[in-house]
């Protein structure tokens, strides 16, 4: 495994003032992804499914094409239940409209943890109050992970929905979802794993996995923006009423009433985001061509090299910090806000991320405002977080001169 080798493949890490360790906002793309988006406009591009003519099959057969790659890249059983979305907020939208609204009712529950996105929280959280339905979360024990007695104890509520993040996008901590997932099955609960911040840093198998419903986001992956999956157990998906209502998704229309299409059209209303579609394709092939396993120890031993550097500075807090995380650490310096740490990294040349990360009640959990959040995807090298080491403690010497 070469980083410098893998990142030469990275058009925008070519340029020397930029230390890119914002990656769980969103990657950087590789050539091969912006080549097939490039070569699909240049030669392929017409609408999809609707045209007599010869460039409309091109185009319908790079887009479905698309379609086998996701498929075969989360190992899913049948290709129809891998539904285009714009991303993984657009996949829990559909699900908390869809499912939310066939399977809650009055005093139903449905359980998510303390720390899921805002893009899980709020479908969620609105998809029950319509139903008369509660959203229930499961806290975080002292050690920073999230507690599995109390997740226990809220089983015992038997939830209908059990909504998990699978690696926590403001923290890098992974939920046990190869125990928990069997214990919401146990009491009968739907599952649905936001699984955006996985992909890009582990193989995802969702027969292996087990959940009802999958979700992740093209751009998280070294794809595109505005193109994401939905997978779901077909017979799951095949019950649910539609989402969004217009073209591709219908079967017949008159002005008295409709009848939808079949899986997966019956979920992707109007023209699809093709280009970006064969994007993620590419994404998705770059990323099985890799030694994935590599990707991920290289991936580990970077967040390791950042854990320690980080705890070695005085007056820096890390949350969740655990070994086993992936593709991210947060961490605060006492005494500075977030968003000046932010800035002074930026001036070295270095992205993070600081705020709330879209997870203010883990925020509140956390008993912060916010954090910063170093993140790294497989192109990162050990120079770069040495450098960002570096300006972490340049920064600390700085503060500790100036309050002298
Ligand atoms: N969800 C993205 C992040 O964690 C935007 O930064």
């Amino acid at each position: 495994m070469s980083p410098e080798h893998l990142r030469r493949q990275f058009p925008a890490l070519q340029r020397p003032d930029l230390i890119y360790l914002d990656n769980a906002a969103t990657t950087q793309k590789p050539k091969a992804v912006l080549d097939a988006m490039a070569q699909f406009y240049t030669s392929d591009n017409a609408n999809v499914h609707r045209g007599a003519h010869r460039l409309s099959a091109r185009a319908t057969r790079a887009f479905e094409g698309a379609r086998d790659t996701l498929a075969r890249f989360i190992n899913a059983p049948q290709r129809d239940s891998v539904i285009f979305t714009r991303g993984t907020t657009e996949a829990m939208n559909l699900l908390a409209s869809s499912l939310g609204g066939q399977v809650l009712g009055p005093g139903d529950t449905v359980l998510i943890d303390t720390w899921a996105h805002h893009a899980s929280i709020v479908p969620w959280q609105q998809a029950a109050a319509r139903a008369g339905a509660r959203l229930c979360p499961i806290p975080l024990d002292a050690s920073g992970r999230l507690d599995e007695a109390a997740y226990q104890a809220l089983l015992a509520q038997r939830p209908k929905v059990v909504v998990l993040t699978e690696i926590a996008n403001a923290l890098g901590a992974r939920t046990p979802l190869a125990r928990w997932l069997p214990l919401a099955k146990a009491v009968g609960a739907l599952t649905v794993v936001d699984g955006a911040q996985a992909v890009g840093h582990q193989a995802v198998d969702v027969q292996a996995l087990g959940a009802d419903c999958y979700a992740f986001s093209g751009h998280k992956m070294y794809g595109p923006t505005g193109i994401g999956v939905l997978w779901g157990r077909h017979e799951l998906l095949a019950s649910l009423p539609p989402y969004q209502f217009g073209g591709e998704m219908i079967d017949q229309v008159s002005f008295e009433q409709s009848s939808f299409n079949r899986l997966p059209f019956r979920f992707e209303a109007g023209t699809p985001a093709i280009a970006e579609a064969v994007g993620m394709a590419a994404a998705a092939d770059w990323l099985m061509a890799q030694d994935r396993q590599a990707l991920a120890a290289h991936e580990s031993a970077l967040l390791a090299r950042a854990r320690a550097g980080l705890s070695a500075i005085d007056g820096v807090t890390l949350y969740s910090a655990f070994e086993d995380n992936a593709g991210a650490l947060a961490f605060n310096l006492t005494g500075e806000h977030h968003q000046d740490v932010g800035i002074w990294l930026d001036q070295a040349g270095i992205a993070v991320r600081c705020g709330h990360h879209c997870c203010q009640p883990l925020m509140a959990a956390l008993q912060v405002r916010g954090t910063c959040r170093v993140s790294v995807a497989a192109y990162n090298t050990e120079a770069e977080i040495g450098a960002f080491v570096a300006a972490m403690q340049e920064m600390k010497e700085f503060l500790d001169d100036d309050a002298q």
